[in-house]
């Protein structure tokens, strides 16, 4: 059987080639993820780009365990990450090993993600010491959207030395690796430079150990709303709006189906 990439693999990855990583929620795609990517994410971004949810605080552990066992059927090499979702491990270290063991147990992922850094620091601990590898996120935390008053570029100015503070207590409580989300390229650069572990831009500029996108985002699907830091590789909803129309179009006119898609006489 192909070897996943470990969590301490990609870890040692710092001051490498670059981490390649994508998120991905359903099987076909983790299996396209899984062969250009170092680390595919079930993020709770599936809420907002599956399931239609205005924010990712309404995602449930049930959620994310549904999602974490679709991509894991496409997953042979890749590094698989379930995100833990808003109110699953906020209230204590206990609380958090609670969901995150399960999250592993139950799915068969290898590492979970969380939001925060200095507040976290001792749930991090909590997990790592006690077998759940854990990725750090930092910067704009979209759980904390209500008290960051919306999806503002983060650590601008005097803002920069908190999210240091969070970068390093991240680092300190033993993550494997941060996401650094929507930071200034030198805050970003500079973050880089400081951390021993590998930092995940997405919207934190070319000098971070490795970037992340939002698949959806990437292949012009998700196009409710577009941040500055996606570039888009595809256009596939208009592709798809396209090929709705032509077949739209078709059955109106019975050019569909033709010959070849029926069945002849029975015999
Ligand atoms: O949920 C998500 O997709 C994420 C990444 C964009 C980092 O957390
Ligand atoms: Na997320």
């Amino acid at each position: 059987p192909i070897q996943t990439l470990t969590p301490m693999a990609i870890q040692a990855r710092k001051g490498k080639e670059p981490i390649v990583c994508l998120t991905a929620y359903t099987t076909p795609i983790a299996r396209l993820a899984d062969a250009a990517c170092d680390v595919v994410l079930v993020g709770d971004s599936v809420g907002m780009v599956l399931h239609g949810l205005p924010s990712t605080l309404g995602v449930t552990m049930d959620m994310m365990i549904l999602h974490g066992n679709a991509v894991m059927r496409g997953i042979g090499k890749a590094l698989c990450v379930v995100d833990m979702p808003f109110g699953s491990y906020e209230e204590s270290p206990a609380q958090a090993f609670r969901n995150a063991s399960r999250l592993l147990a139950e799915t068969g992922a290898a590492a979970v993600k969380l939001e925060g850094g200095v507040s976290m620091k001792e749930t991090i601990a909590f997990l790592v010491a006690r077998g759940v590898p854990v990725m750090g996120h930092i910067g704009l935390t979209p759980q904390a959207v209500n008290v960051l008053g919306g999806y503002k570029v983060q650590g601008r100015n005097e803002d920069a030395q908190r999210v240091l503070a969070d970068a390093r207590a991240v680092e300190e409580a033993g993550a494997f690796a941060i996401v650094l989300e929507k930071l200034p390229r030198s805050l970003g650069a500079d973050i880089t430079n400081r951390l021993g572990i590998p930092t995940i831009g997405i919207g934190a500029g070319p000098e971070c150990d490795g970037q992340i996108l939002v698949i959806d985002d990437m292949l012009g699907l998700f196009a409710d709303f577009r941040p500055k830091f996606v570039k888009r590789y595809a256009n596939l909803a208009e592709q798809a709006e396209q090929a709705l129309a032509s077949y739209a179009q078709d059955v109106r006119s019975r050019a569909f189906p033709g010959p070849e898609h029926s069945f002849g006489e029975r015999t």
